[in-house]
């Protein structure tokens, strides 16, 4: 998968589920339009549907489980490690439902990112759509975020907007929002791997420009 020229940017993807953000950057990388070789898929669960997928494609898998360590930091270091063997310029959190060690986040700094199912700063954390229906919220979305120790408060590089519909329930948003995560996440690798898009003193540049907001796509119009 994912052409290997000698300039592809080297990505450990990390995942606990399914993984159709996973896929949808490969899917954009397969053709052609992400200069990335996703080196290997890492999860903290072994029953990670994503698992299955990359290694069909050949892709390394491993599973490392934290109740085999005694605290964040320990398995945060084990995790590190792990992640360092392959030597990734970008480390891209695709539905990796765990809170990260502040060391891990430390020693990948610059080049974590972590996608979010809500327009941060709204909505940190877990149940973000049911949370967004039970305020009454009209608009909802997704962010993609260069990852600090602050839970989902690093800084945004890219969102989408969706609207909540009349009659929406927590699967009907959700599946809105998907639609949205999958354009944003490979959009947001495509500017990190080409050089477009960096992070200096906790601030995302943008074709040398600082973002003082995210970039905001609008999905509300079908
Ligand atoms: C996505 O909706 C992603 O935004 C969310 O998990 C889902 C993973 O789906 N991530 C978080 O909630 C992180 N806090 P996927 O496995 O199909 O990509």
């Amino acid at each position: 998968m994912t052409a290997a020229s000698p300039a592809a940017l080297r990505v450990v993807v990390l995942v606990s589920g399914r993984g159709s953000n996973l896929k949808a950057i490969a899917a954009r990388a397969d053709a052609g339009y992400l200069p990335i070789r996703i080196e290997a898929v890492l999860s903290d669960r072994a029953n990670a549907g994503a698992l299955t997928w990359a290694s069909e494609r050949g892709i390394a898998t491993a599973v490392l489980a934290p109740q085999a360590f005694p605290d964040r930091e320990t398995y945060g270091r084990a995790l590190g490690d792990l992640v360092a063997k392959f030597d990734p310029g970008l480390v891209v959190l695709a539905g990796f439902m765990r809170i990260l060690s502040d060391g891990f986040v430390n020693r990948f700094a610059g080049r974590l990112l972590n996608i979010h199912p809500s327009l941060l700063p709204r909505y940190p954390g877990l149940h973000t759509h049911r949370r967004a229906l039970a305020a009454g919220d009209r608009e909802h979305g997704a962010s993609v975020h260069f990852v600090t120790p602050e839970l989902d408060g690093g800084p945004v590089v890219i969102q989408a907007t969706v609207p909540v519909l009349p009659g929406d329930d927590e699967d009907s948003l959700a599946a809105r929002v998907l639609v949205q995560e999958h354009v944003i996440y490979p959009r947001c690798v495509e500017w990190f791997a080409t050089g477009r898009l960096a992070l200096r003193d906790g601030v995302p540049w943008l074709d040398g420009v600082p973002l003082d907001a995210p970039v905001v796509l609008d999905g509300t119009r079908d």
